[in-house]
């Protein structure tokens, strides 16, 4: 099956109360397993390409890879840009065969995120891609960040709400607490700030930096309207971790299959986990 617009995959998830996963994918291996545990667990799955990814891969490598895996499978596949940076990696993304960009303006004003969205948004829905945008900002770790300068990052329900509108996004990414890459402490999501964007916004959120969050406060932010979950530290530990694995029981392994099986056989159950958890096993 090719790739399938994000917007149509997050709507019915949100008409019915589950997730899906977004999973970040850098390279062969990776794509394999994450589309190998989606189509065993018959649920629809986005793989994301971050700024990194399209460094490591090339982002023709990208389509390529995840295009092939797709066809393979019976199960719904979108091919999503993770925080684009531009307006030009926006077009190259769409026009390389991508379903679905993000353009994240979260470092911008409002206004000129707003104008910047808006222009991603008009090129993006003439061919039928989706549009996922952020407001607020998603930090890494916040240990050292006083609560005032927290919720200075967060994003503000009335902003969203504006932001949507003028923009008309397919789904919006919302700072409520979580960071990107591995937490120190226990990430503290704020759920009164989410439930208000739910009860503003009319599209579906998303939850990025989503690897370490406790499974009960991913259950809760998904009923609280959170469609689209992010994954990525999560594969990686995984990956990285069967490979030490293996490595550390035969120290001479020169066979890069050797090591590279195990590792997508750990991410795909950890892809399986997480797709449990959503609530989008069984959904394809
Ligand atoms: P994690 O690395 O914390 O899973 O976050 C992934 C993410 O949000 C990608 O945009």
């Amino acid at each position: 099956m090719s790739f399938v617009p994000m917007s149509s995959l997050l709507e019915r998830a949100r008409k019915d109360g589950y997730a899906i996963g977004a999973f970040n994918a850098n390279n062969l291996e990776i794509v394999q397993g994450i589309v190998e545990a989606a189509e065993e667990m018959e649920a629809p799955v986005i793989l994301q390409a971050s700024q990194g990814a399209i460094k490591y891969a090339g982002l023709d490598y990208i389509v390529a890879m995840v295009r092939a895996a797709a066809e393979k499978v019976k199960v719904p596949v979108a091919l999503h840009l993770d925080h684009g940076t531009s307006f030009e990696q926006a077009v190259q993304c769409i026009r390389a065969g991508f379903s679905s960009v993000m353009y994240d303006g979260s470092k911008l004003p409002l206004e000129e995120n707003i104008a910047a969205t808006l222009a991603v948004v008009k090129v993006a829905r003439a061919v039928g891609v989706s549009v996922e945008a952020e407001l607020g900002r998603i930090g890494g770790t916040e240990d050292d960040i006083s609560v005032s300068d927290r919720e200075a990052t967060m994003t503000v329900p009335e902003e969203a709400q504006e932001f949507v509108a003028r923009t008309g996004v397919d789904a919006l990414a919302v700072a409520i607490g979580t960071a990107h890459g591995v937490y120190k402490g226990e990430p503290k999501l704020d759920f009164d700030r989410l439930k208000a964007i739910a009860d503003l916004v009319d599209v579906p959120l998303v939850l990025h930096g989503a690897s370490g969050v406790p499974d009960e406060a991913i259950k809760r932010a998904i009923s609280l309207g959170i469609c689209k979950v992010n994954i990525d530290t999560n594969l990686r530990q995984a990956f990285v971790a069967a490979i030490v694995r293996v490595l550390s029981e035969k120290p001479g392994e020169i066979d890069p299959r050797k090591l590279l099986g195990p590792a997508r056989e750990a991410l795909k159950q950890v892809v399986k986990e997480k797709i449990s958890l959503f609530g989008s096993a069984g959904r394809a």
